[in-house]
């Protein structure tokens, strides 16, 4: 008797030491006592809290009444290829030395010194090589290199190739397509002739490890160095053909991306380059839905041009992380724009704030606004939200569900989740908004999507399982947003009515 007494007490002070260092940890303990402690025959044992929100999201996905059947996707695209940057630059001839940071590399000498300067930092940095015929020699010999691999790259590319795993599906994908990139693309994807070209724009990413050595320099973590002569994304030089490609084809969802590339180009490339892209973007408005796929940008005026000229308001759907999400809010002095960054898991209450602000600001809260933006879906490692207007899009719930259960398989890399392999790290208790008035709101595992409304907006989160060894997270955000289209129909007129 007095053995169990002692084993309850131990297992007692186990469960309150852990209960302090790690909230989730109780219920793995009891899940294990309940697991271990004879069960009658046939009882199954209690399902973890990964388990109950992976079955309770098998539930709620359901496809929409009515589902896309021709998505239109551009215009960015390119290969990446991931290589040893220490192993590349000798099978360069290149020598080891001091490192030296350029903003624009030259040549291969360029290209080893900044390589060199990050590599020593352990820092992540992207750069552009100006040499063309220099650059494609480095490519070849990255691509041809032992054990570089290979994959598709660039946004469009990457939410063509999601889309394609549904045979029901055709999918259109305009952007610099060049060999290479066309034998990776899945066989369902048509590309346009036009967009073909002789060459790939090919991304090299010059990884090292943590510790690696390459004569003087010594990497303090590991991390990559990343450049590319990309200038056909960088000047979206396939919009127009993008936009001319979409009458024949005839879609009933547009997705765009890749307005992000043209920053890297200077001010005087994209304030004439935005121009000509709004022109083509509002030539398919008003004919058929367009989502955008936002990406890391850094110069808030160029941000603000996207926010306010028109390209935002112009879009029916806009899809972005939480950087993108801060950014927006500093380039345009929105809500908690005094955020350096966020501290850890993004806080629900201020990320809705935002959320609602870009609705209110750039969206159509009110039928009598010009505006077309309607939907916004946030991603953010531990949980996601899709924002709607009330009244224009259906099937929110399945949607959310369907873009976090994609985040937690492909992380994996498994077709589906394995909840072994996962870990919730969403907040259990939130909060509406950052400021009163606001609602108090949990997450409910066996119904793991919370809906909140503020204004004519309504709000709809769900906890992403995350894996807990990720494989590759490239593209994670691509699949998301793609997947989370293939869930959402959009209204017609007459519904949007009432
Ligand atoms: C919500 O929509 C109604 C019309 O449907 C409008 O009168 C009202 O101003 C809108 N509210 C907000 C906060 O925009």
């Amino acid at each position: 008797m007095w053995r169990k007494a002692v084993a309850a007490a131990v297992l007692a002070l186990t469960v309150g030491y852990f209960y302090h260092t790690d909230p989730e940890l109780p219920e793995r303990l009891l899940q294990y006592v309940s697991q271990s402690s004879p069960s009658p025959e046939g009882t199954p044992s209690t399902p973890t809290i990964e388990q109950t929100i992976s079955s309770a999201w098998e539930a709620l996905i359901s496809a929409p009444a009515r589902q896309w059947s021709r998505v239109a996707v551009g215009v960015n695209a390119c290969v990446d290829v991931v290589v040893s940057g220490v192993g590349l630059l000798q099978a360069l001839a290149v020598d080891p030395g001091q490192g030296a940071d350029h903003e624009v590399l030259h040549s291969k000498e360029d290209l080893k010194e900044a390589f060199v300067y990050y590599m020593e930092k352990g820092a992540a940095a992207e750069r552009f090589f100006s040499d063309g015929e220099a650059f494609q020699r480095i490519a070849r010999a990255a691509a041809e290199y032992p054990g570089a691999q290979l994959y598709v790259g660039g946004n469009a590319a990457l939410i063509g190739q999601k889309l394609a795993t549904y045979p029901q599906l055709m999918v259109l994908l305009c952007g610099p397509v060049g060999p290479k990139l066309h034998e990776m693309l899945d066989d369902q994807i048509v590309v346009p002739p036009e967009s073909l070209q002789e060459t790939d724009e090919f991304h090299l990413i010059l990884e090292y490890k943590a510790g690696e050595q390459w004569g003087p320099t010594r990497a303090p973590q590991a991390n990559r160095f990343i450049f590319s002569h990309d200038i056909a994304n960088g000047e979206m030089n396939t919009l127009e053909t993008f936009v001319a490609s979409l009458e024949e084809f005839q879609p009933d969802l547009v997705v765009l991306s890749g307005l992000h590339m043209m920053e890297g180009q200077g001010r005087d490339l994209w304030e004439e380059r935005l121009k000509e892209a709004v022109v083509a973007i509002s030539d398919i408005r008003n004919e058929v839905p367009i989502h955008l796929e936002l990406a890391s940008m850094t110069d808030k005026d160029y941000m603000n041009r996207i926010m306010q000229e028109q390209v935002i308001p112009m879009v029916n759907s806009i899809g972005l992380n939480e950087q993108e999400l801060l950014f927006l809010s500093q380039a345009g002095a929105g809500p908690h724009a005094e955020l350096v960054s966020w501290d850890g898991v993004p806080d629900v209450g201020r990320v809705s704030d935002i959320l609602l602000w870009v609705m209110e600001q750039h969206g159509r809260t009110n039928p009598e606004f010009e505006a077309d933006l309607t939907r916004i879906h946030f991603h953010t490692l531990a949980y996601h939200i899709l924002v709607t207007v009330d009244g224009y899009w259906g099937n929110q719930v399945a949607a959310v569900a369907a873009g976090a259960r994609v985040a937690g398989s492909q992380a994996c890399g498994l077709e589906s989740i394995d909840a072994t392999k996962v870990a919730l790290r969403a907040p259990r208790d939130f909060h509406s908004s950052h400021s009163e008035p606001r609602e108090h709101l949990s997450l409910n595992p066996a119904m793991p999507v919370t809906i909140y409304h503020r204004g004519n907006v309504t709000f709809y989160l769900t906890p992403v399982l995350v894996c807990k060894q990720p494989l590759r997270t490239v593209g994670l955000g691509d699949a998301i947003s793609a997947e989370g289209l293939l869930y959402s129909e959009i209204l017609q007129q007459h519904e949007q009515q009432q």
